[in-house]
């Protein structure tokens, strides 16, 4: 099961979020023989923010999770939310079963190879210009196919944050006038942009 620490209704603010009701909500589904509960935690608030609000504003109460997981040591607990860095993530694994990473995998890829290398392998490298080549022939024949530019350069825009060249490389691809003519060329040059050589690409992983 995957759900927040409670929820918070204009009406009966604290009735759904307290801890009473968390421990009540998580021996149910326990004792249902749930096996495995990923916790996002923080509240949610109902009709007061919307969604993507809803994923910042309330504050992360991780030490939620690890009181369910000391009072339900069978229940496998993978802790949720907010995590953005591999200190956060050996943190939460010192007593969590898992991590679930949901933004920081999209807007900074590489946390994922990082903690691939420190938690499974530590000679892990990352191809990036493999599977940057592999997403160039996917947008060639998505192109062909009839999908705008835009929609398949949007998920490369983040691939490369926090390295010299990033906010260029996001500009290019921002480019509305080449995007709007579909010009695939622009991704190449987006990539120049980096002004990176394969080796360091490869090891920057
Ligand atoms: C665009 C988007 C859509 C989401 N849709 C769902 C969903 O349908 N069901 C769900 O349980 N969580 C959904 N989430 C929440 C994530 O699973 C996750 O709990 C949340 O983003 C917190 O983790 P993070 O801080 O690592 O992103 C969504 C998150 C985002 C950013």
């Amino acid at each position: 099961m995957k759900c927040r620490t409670g929820i918070v209704l204009k009406q009966e603010a604290l009735a759904f979020c307290d801890d009473a009701f968390l421990n009540r909500f998580v021996e149910s589904i326990a004792e249902a023989g749930c096996p495995r509960l990923y916790l996002h935690a923080r509240v949610a608030v109902l009709g007061g923010l919307t969604p993507a609000q809803n994923r910042d504003i309330p504050p992360l109460t991780p030490e939620k999770g690890e009181a369910i997981k000391r009072r339900y040591p069978d229940l496998e607990l993978v802790i949720n939310g907010g995590i953005s860095d591999t200190d956060t993530a050996q943190q939460y694994l010192q007593w969590a079963d898992g991590i679930m990473i949901g933004r920081a995998a999209y807007h900074q890829p590489r946390l994922l190879s990082a903690l691939e290398r420190q938690l499974f392998d530590e000679h892990f490298v990352l191809d990036e210009l493999a599977i940057i080549s592999r997403y160039q022939d996917y947008m060639a024949t998505q192109l062909a196919a009839g999908v705008k530019l835009n929609m398949l350069t949007k998920h490369l825009l983040h691939s490369f944050n926090g390295r010299p060249g990033a906010r260029r490389f996001r500009q290019i691809l921002s480019d509305v006038r080449r995007l709007k003519a579909n010009d695939l060329s622009l991704v190449e040059e987006a990539l120049d942009a980096l002004n990176l050589h394969a080796g360091e690409l490869q090891r920057a992983g």
